[in-house]
């Protein structure tokens, strides 16, 4: 699957992000390597710590329905341009190290990084 087409979902997801706190919208879409495809949307909570993001709600989904191989995530927010955060890094990173992490303010500037340039050095037991 293209790039593009990744970040398209991941931007439709973005539409049911539940962010009433930040106002901030995330979507992500996390490409298996049996070719399913998890959205995820961050959902917040008046308990603020209690919060999800849209990469890890994706990524739990995913491994919830037996789903441990990943080759590509996307993520897309309407509110502006959004890496994965340092949790969501570690937590991806779990399945990985191959994973291509996509993004970028708009379909047309997207940009590619491995999970390993984002979290060098990630933790493993
Ligand atoms: N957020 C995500 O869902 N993914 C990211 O990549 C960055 C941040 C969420 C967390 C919170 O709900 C809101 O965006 C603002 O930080």
């Amino acid at each position: 699957m293209e790039d593009r087409e990744l970040f398209l979902m991941a931007a439709a997801a973005a539409e049911k992000a539940y962010a009433p706190y930040s106002g901030f919208r995330v979507g992500a879409a996390l490409l298996a390597k049996d070719g399913r495809v998890f959205t995820g949307v961050n959902v917040e909570n008046a308990s603020y710590g209690a919060g999800i993001c849209a990469e890890r709600t994706a990524a739990v989904k995913a491994v919830s329905e037996g789903c441990r191989e990943f080759s590509a995530l996307a993520v897309a927010s309407p509110d502006g341009e959004a890496w994965p955060c340092g949790i969501c890094r570690q937590f991806l990173y779990e399945f990985g190290d191959t994973l291509r992490v996509i993004t970028g303010p708009d379909p047309e500037q997207l940009e590619a990084r491995n999970i390993t340039e984002l979290l060098p050095k990630g933790f493993r037991l």
